[in-house]
């Protein structure tokens, strides 16, 4: 569900009506809106409120700060995969004791930068990285907690370049390596083994694949604590669907009643890292028709935004529904929604039946509030667009648009070329 609605024709976010921010900021922006944002937040957080758990919000997926704030201060934690979330989860406010940090190739200075501020938990991904971490927290004379991310082995039947959880994913130690791998752990004098992690893919729409993982991971967590290795923690990751087109994925609570007897069964807190279902259907993007270009055999839709701004359609052939953000008569048409970047590859809707638009219309490319902005680009040095925060009757921008001066920043001429 989302608060994206029109009234008398008109498409609005909350109270808002989009024709006025666009007025006011440009186009194309991205637009969130914080009652859907909020709401998913509740549903999700709430879903599990049988079992102790823990909901980080996965940075990736939108790392704006006031996205961030907005489901800090609704008691969130983080999932952070670089140095650079981890700065914009501290800069949002996020408490240090919340946050988990996830990814193959943590560098010293990252590690480093997490034991300092004492966050809950490193993930590690594979043996040398636990050596690594023994010995950055060795020179700051602490001991990191950690997590085991275990490759179980299981198809998450979704896009492959967002499956992670099968043997042939460069993700995770394998489930049954990772035995070896606590006791080494265990010996380590500045690492402490307390949890299991895991994180079998992106945009899951079935909920067998979760139970499987689930049913593995409290096996090896039972074959841990016959070892006295006291596992903690359960990071089950996050993964959970939403609805682009007519997918039909789980429900927060349906997903949540699948895993929580289970879950609670282990006496661990259950850590989960929700991005997309969290934000994907909370925000648009918005871009203008600049052209329509008709032949004989196609019609291209030229708009204002491109590839750069939005590349999920580009990289993983995803459906984003178009909708015009003023609806006009006239007859729907079947064209290809194209941004101005000099690539074939460029597009934000294939071979589609578009409802009737002009050159100047607003049209949104629905669920882009996950993995929109964040994957953006300055390709073809086009300024990153802004972002804006819709709340009931009054919106913020909470990012504005990059400026010709910013895509310069940091570039310097060296002397003999002067
Ligand atoms: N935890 C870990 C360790 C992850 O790698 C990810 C996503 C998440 C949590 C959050 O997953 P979510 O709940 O959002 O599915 N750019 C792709 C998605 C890449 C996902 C990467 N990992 C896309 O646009 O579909």
């Amino acid at each position: 569900m989302h608060y994206f609605e029109y009234k008398h024709g008109r498409l609005f976010a909350e109270s808002v009506d989009i024709r006025r921010i666009a007025e006011d900021v440009g186009t194309p922006f991205y637009l969130y809106s914080y009652a859907t944002l909020r709401r998913h937040y509740e549903v999700f957080d709430t879903s599990f409120s049988k079992v102790d758990h823990l909901v980080c919000f996965s940075v990736k997926s939108n790392s704006n700060l006031a996205i961030l704030r907005t489901f800090i201060s609704l008691g969130s934690g983080m999932d952070v995969v670089s140095g650079g979330e981890l700065f914009r989860a501290l800069k949002a406010g996020a408490d240090p004791s919340k946050i988990v940090f996830s990814g193959v190739g943590k560098t010293p200075q990252e590690m480093r930068y997490g034991l300092e501020n004492r966050i809950l938990l490193f993930n590690v991904e594979s043996e040398q990285e636990l050596y690594n971490l023994n010995q950055v927290s060795a020179e700051l004379g602490l001991v990191a907690p950690v997590a085991l991310r275990v490759n179980p082995d299981i198809d998450p039947q979704t896009h492959p370049y967002i499956s992670t959880g099968l043997k042939k994913n460069k993700f995770g130690i394998q489930i049954e390596q990772s035995i070896e791998v606590y006791k080494k752990a265990r010996a380590l004098p500045n690492v402490d083994p307390v949890g299991v992690h895991c994180h079998i893919g992106s945009q899951l729409v079935e909920i067998a694949p979760f139970v499987d993982t689930l049913q593995r991971v409290v096996e090896l967590i039972k074959t841990l604590r016959s070892l006295d290795i006291e596992i903690r923690y359960l990071d089950f990751g996050g993964g959970l669907g939403i609805t682009y087109e007519e997918e039909s994925p789980p429900q927060p609570k349906e997903y949540a009643e699948a895993l929580v007897q289970e879950a609670s069964g282990t006496g661990c807190v259950f850590i989960l890292e929700p991005g997309r279902v969290l934000v994907g259907n909370a925000g648009i993007l918005v871009t203008r028709v600049q052209y329509i270009k008709r032949s004989a055999s196609k019609t291209f839709i030229i708009v204002d935004a491109a590839m750069n701004d939005c590349i999920r359609p580009s990289l993983y052939g995803s459906y984003q529904a178009i909708w015009p953000v003023t609806k006009r008569a006239g007859e729907p048409f079947r064209a290809d929604v194209v941004g101005p970047i000099c690539e074939s590859g460029d597009f934000l809707a294939k071979d589609r039946l578009v409802a009737s638009v002009e050159p100047g219309d607003l049209i949104a490319v629905m669920s882009t509030g996950a993995y929109g902005f964040s994957m953006s680009s300055n390709y073809n040095s086009r300024p990153r667009v802004a972002e804006v925060l819709v709340h009931g009757d009054s919106y913020s921008i909470i990012r504005s648009r990059e400026t010709y001066q910013d895509l310069v920043r940091g570039e310097s001429i060296p002397a003999f070329l002067a």
